[in-house]
This record gives structure tokens, C-alpha cells and sequence, in this order.
């Protein structure tokens, strides 16, 4: 078996392909290692959603490079969307590279790896093309976790937000047939998974037949050994009254929405061409709080788009401060290359981008903190994937809102798949505390 080392950059999704390479490479031949140094290939799989995700990858392949200087053989691959954006100019910036495969392309990474290995790495091995019917169909993605698997129920991405590139770097959307989804499922349960998140750039616009993503999560509920269902990211526009009703209806489809809302101010979404405005935007969250009690919301926000003033800025704060959501990833504005808001510069100084955008994540944490702190002396129910970080026989896990939970098990032998219950007793903006029991 010749030896893959994996690193993947970037979203679910791209976790999620790194399982489909590794299946890929897998039925090739290949096992996979820990340590790059013991490789014969390295793989990392690139996100290039925001300029500083490209350059920490680069920084990281520049440095997987330098093993090649005492490993000449060895293979080096930049894979997924950074692969995509940037095709042949890779090789200009960093010319230690052999393979760049783009997210449509990995079936042909064994084939283009051979390719540079039999002509000792003259010349360069690239496929970037963007396949409109790859869904990857009967691969079998290895799960890098114990506990939590991945289900891509969909690939690529037909709204062209004006600020993303992902559109551009995976193509047009497509959906993995209903009956396939189940049957993954299936195995999954088999192989001791209880939770499943299901993905897709805006996941509830799934379709197949006359099938939408509202039947999707009640058959997904029936399957034996699946316990929790999650989803990311859906849509606003596409969160439709059958989809909420499902989400109640079913015991395994966890409490949690993570709907990105990008900003509240109506000039800025338009800009954005997100497609809502923010009452709409509201309106969801309204109904979706008013069906499924407690149900805790999770969103992106980007600060400092072009044309974002300090009125749109308060906006967006107001919104936050109102909407009080359970948590936030919140980015500054990164123009992309080819992307429609290029057009409008990027008039916002790095300096303004970057107090606007502590300002936000100051709050977002009063309210993370405050909401959590509303879990004390409560029970709640963890899925347990780990030991904690900061060990001391602790354990971390999630509760069905998706809250981090560290808690220490007392006398319990507890192993990670389990699901118990946890007493709350202290909590920070990012974690619950506790300890094992009622
Ligand atoms: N629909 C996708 C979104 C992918 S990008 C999903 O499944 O989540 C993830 C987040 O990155 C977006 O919601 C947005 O908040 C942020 N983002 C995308 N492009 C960006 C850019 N050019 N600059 C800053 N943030 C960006
Ligand atoms: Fe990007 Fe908008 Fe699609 S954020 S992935 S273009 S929904």
C-alpha cells in the first residue's frame, strides 16, 4: 500500500470531499497516515471562499513542499476550490507542486498522481473541469470522524451571492438521488453513526423528483440507528412552511438552524444580491421560533461590503442585538476575483472593516454567554465525541442545539458515541459546563 496524507482547508463540504478523495485514492491502493512525512502523496484539499483561507493554505503547501527536498519522490496535490480558482497559476507560485484537481476532477487524481509519477514530475498534471453531472455517486466517503459523519447531498451552487466565488469553483447545482441518500444513511447506521449532517451550499433547495428536502428529513428520521439529523447551510428564501413543519414533526431533526443572514441592512442585501429582505429574513426566524420552541439559530454575517455605511453597519448590529442569535461566524469582506461586487471596489478601510467586525463578535458573545448561561442547572442531552481539550478525564460533546459541552463523568465509563445525560452547571459564550447524571 503506497501512503496518503490528507489536510483539508475550508468548509463541511470540504471535509466531506476529503472523505470522497480518500475513498477514491483508497480503492487505488492507498492507506492513509498522520504524518506527512511518512507519505508518498500529500493532498490538501484548498477553500478559497476568503483571501486569507487561500494564503494559509499556500503557507502550508510551501511548507509540505520542503519535505520534497528530502523526499524527492514524494507527490504533492492541491486539490478542491483554491485548485479550481487558481488552476495553472498554482505551479507559478509554487513550482514543487505536482497535481492540482479541482472538486469535480478527484476521480482523476490516482490516474493524474500516476501520471506525475511515471514522468518524474515534467510537465504539470491538472484537471479543472467543471463536471455538471459529478455527484460522485456509489464512492462511499470515508468519515474522518468517529461520530459525526457528513451525507453531501448536493454540490454546487446556482444563487451567485455578488460576494462569492463558490458558485464559480463547484459549478451549478445537483442533487445525489433520494434512494442514495437513504441507502448511505443506512450504512452509515450500520457502521455505529447516530448523527448525520446533511450538506449543500443551500442544502433546502434539495429536489429529486417530486421529492423536496421537507420529505428528505422525515425519511431520513425513519432510519433505525440514526439519532440526530442536521443540515447546512439552507437558504432563507427556501425555508418553506412544509420544511419547518418537518423539522417539528421529527424527533431526530435536531433544534438547531444555521441560516446565514450575511447583514440587515436592505441596500446591502440587494447589493449582495441575496434575494430577501431583512423582514423576510425575520419572518422566518419568526415562524421558526414560534413552530420549534427554543430552537436555537446560528448565521454568517460579513462586515465592511462595499457600499456598507455606518447606518448599515448599525443595521446589522440592531439586528443582531434583536434577533439575539445562539452564535455567529462573522468575516470581513473579501473581494474574489470574477465574483458581480468586485465592480463596486472595496471601498471600506481595513481598519474600519476590522472595528466593525470586533464590535459585532463583542456582542455576539454577550449574547452567545448570556443565552448559555440560561442552561444552568438544566439537563441536557450530549452525544459524546472526545475526551476535552483540557483533558483531566473530561469529555466534550454536543447537545441537540449544537452546544460544545465539556463535562467530567464522574465514575461513569462513558465512550465517545454515546449519548447522555449531562447537569449543566456553569457555562462561558462558547461552552457548557457540566457533569454526568440527572
Ligand atoms: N452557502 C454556503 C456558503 C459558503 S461560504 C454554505 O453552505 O454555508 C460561507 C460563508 O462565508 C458565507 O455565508 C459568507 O458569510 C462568507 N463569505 C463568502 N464569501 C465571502 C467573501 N467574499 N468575503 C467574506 N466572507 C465571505
Ligand atoms: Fe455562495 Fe450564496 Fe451560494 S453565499 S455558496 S453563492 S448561496
Amino acid at each position: 500500500m503506497r501512503k496518503l496524507f490528507i489536510e483539508t482547508y475550508g468548509c463541511q463540504m470540504n471535509e466531506a470531499d476529503s472523505g470522497i478523495i480518500a475513498s477514491i485514492m483508497g480503492r487505488n491502493g492507498y492507506e492513509l497516515v498522520e504524518d506527512p512525512e511518512d507519505a508518498d502523496v500529500i493532498i490538501v484539499n484548498t477553500c478559497s471562499v476568503r483571501e486569507h483561507a487561500e494564503i494559509r493554505a499556500i503557507g502550508r503547501i510551501s511548507q509540505l513542499a520542503a519535505i520534497k527536498k528530502r523526499k524527492p519522490d514524494l507527490v504533492l496535490c492541491v486539490s478542491g476550490c483554491m485548485a479550481q480558482r487558481m488552476k495553472g497559476r498554482i505551479y507559478e507560485i509554487i513550482p514543487n507542486v505536482d497535481v492540482v484537481a479541482g472538486p469535480d476532477s478527484y476521480k482523476r487524481l490516482p490516474e493524474l498522481i500516476e501520471e506525475a509519477v511515471s514522468r518524474k514530475g515534467e510537465g504539470s498534471f491538472i484537471d479543472v473541469k467543471l463536471r455538471k453531472d459529478e455527484l460522485y455517486s456509489g464512492i462511499e466517503p470515508f468519515q474522518f470522524d468517529r461520530v459525526r459523519a457528513w451525507v453531501t447531498i448536493m454540490r454546487g451552487c446556482n444563487r451567485f451571492c455578488s460576494f462569492c466565488i463558490v458558485p464559480f469553483v463547484r459549478g451549478r447545482e445537483r442533487f445525489v438521488p433520494f434512494q442514495e441518500i437513504l441507502e448511505e444513511l443506512e450504512r452509515l447506521a450500520k457502521m455505529g453513526y447516530k448523527e448525520v449532517t446533511f450538506l449543500g451550499q443551500t442544502v433546502n433547495s434539495y429536489r429529486y423528483e417530486d421529492k423536496d428536502f421537507a420529505d428528505l428529513l422525515l425519511a431520513a428520521s425513519e432510519v433505525e440507528g440514526i439519532e440526530r439529523i442536521r443540515f447546512t447551510s439552507p437558504y432563507p428564501l427556501f425555508v418553506t412552511e412544509k420544511m419547518i413543519e418537518a423539522m417539528r414533526v421529527s424527533k431526530k431533526v435536531c433544534p438547531h438552524i444555521h441560516l446565514p443572514v450575511q447583514s440587515a441592512s436592505d441596500k446591502i442585501l440587494s447589493l449582495m444580491k441575496r434575494g430577501y429582505t431583512i423582514a423576510q429574513y425575520e419572518d422566518v426566524i419568526h415562524k421558526l421560533r414560534d413552530r420549534i420552541p427554543g430552537i436555537a439559530i446560528t448565521t454568517d454575517i460579513i462586515v465592511g461590503f462595499p457600499g456598507e455605511e455606518e447606518e448599515d453597519f448599525l443595521a446589522t448590529y440592531d439586528f443582531m442585538m434583536r434577533t439575539r442569535f445562539d452564535s455567529a461566524f462573522i468575516f470581513k469582506y473579501s473581494p474574489r476575483e470574477g465574483t458581480r461586487a468586485t465592480i463596486l471596489g472595496d471601498p471600506v478601510p481595513e481598519e474600519e472593516k476590522l472595528r466593525r467586525l470586533e464590535a459585532v463578535i463583542g456582542l455576539q458573545e454577550r449574547i452567545s454567554e448570556e443565552i448559555n448561561k440560561g442552561f444552568i442547572g438544566k439537563d441536557v442531552e450530549v452525544l459524546v465525541e472526545c475526551d476535552a481539550k483540557r483533558g483531566e478525564g473530561r469529555l466534550f460533546g454536543r447537545t441537540p442545539h449544537f452546544k460544545s459541552v465539556v463535562f467530567s463523568p464522574g465514575d461513569k465509563t462513558i465512550s465517545p458515541g454515546d449519548i447522555v445525560p449531562v447537569r449543566v452547571t456553569d457555562a462561558t459564550s462558547h461552552t457548557l459546563l457540566g457533569v454526568y447524571g440527572r
